[in-house]
């Protein structure tokens, strides 16, 4: 069992790693952003709070999500490793992570940082798309479509592209970052449990990075 935290900026390339590596160790990816953004979808009181924040750039609070990421680590699909996926963002959700992981007698194995340029991930973000039906990530340049219009992975035609992937939004959710989650590579560093990957190579590149470490 492994259990592993992936950060990195918007658009570092966090969820698609974090799919390649769920797939090949069997893990489970913990996005906070997906399950916030279920919670958009489905009109929930949380959903509600979380969406003009989430399109604004700007980070829903530390309470709303320790709640929602405690709650999700006691499903049984995490008993086999869980890869986090956007979690901690803030140095006070990496504490409450501390000591949520101690009180469930969950061991941290590896805190991994994806290192990549801002700028690049404008382009990154804003070439984006997904498959409505089965989820699968693209992007117009950099992942593109084998067939055009058509879902490699499950066939379907229908896309979507993310409300808050527009050029201003992005540069929000850089301050964002800079701000309130790049602290956190401190806080693992100090540990001496932070590795760091170039993330700004290849997709398989990183993937391959990613693999030495996870073994
Ligand atoms: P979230 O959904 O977590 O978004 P994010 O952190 O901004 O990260 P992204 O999903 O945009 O980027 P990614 O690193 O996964 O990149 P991807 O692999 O898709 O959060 C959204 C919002 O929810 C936040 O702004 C906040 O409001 C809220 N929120 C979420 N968690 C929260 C928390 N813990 N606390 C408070 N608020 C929270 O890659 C991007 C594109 O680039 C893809 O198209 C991909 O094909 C391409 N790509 C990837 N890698 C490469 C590569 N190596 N070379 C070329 N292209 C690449």
């Amino acid at each position: 069992m492994t259990n592993l935290i992936l950060l990195g900026p918007p658009g570092a390339g966090k969820g698609t790693q974090a799919k390649r590596l769920e797939e090949k160790y069997s893990l489970v990816q913990l996005s906070t952003g997906d399950m916030l953004r279920a919670e958009v979808k489905s009109g929930s009181d949380l959903g509600k709070q979380a969406k003009e924040i989430m399109e604004s750039g700007g980070l829903v609070s530390d309470e709303i999500i320790i709640g929602m990421i405690s709650g999700r680590i006691d499903q049984d699909d995490c008993k086999g490793g869980f890869i986090l996926d956007g979690f901690p963002r803030t140095v006070p959700q990496a504490e409450a992570l501390d000591t949520m992981l101690k009180d469930k007698s969950i061991n941290m194995d590896h805190v991994i940082e994806l290192e990549v340029d801002d700028e690049a991930m404008i382009e990154r973000i804003c070439g984006r798309f997904t498959c409505s039906k089965c989820g699968a990530g693209f992007h117009d340049k950099f992942q593109p479509l084998e067939k055009e219009g058509v879902c490699d992975k499950c066939g379907a035609t229908e896309f979507t592209r993310r409300a808050d992937d527009n050029e201003e939004t992005v540069r929000a959710r850089l301050v964002a970052y800079h701000e309130q989650t790049a602290p956190i590579a401190a806080y693992y560093g100090n540990r001496g449990i932070l590795k760091r990957v170039d993330g700004m190579a290849e997709i398989d590149a990183v993937t391959r990075q990613l693999e030495e470490i996870v073994g």
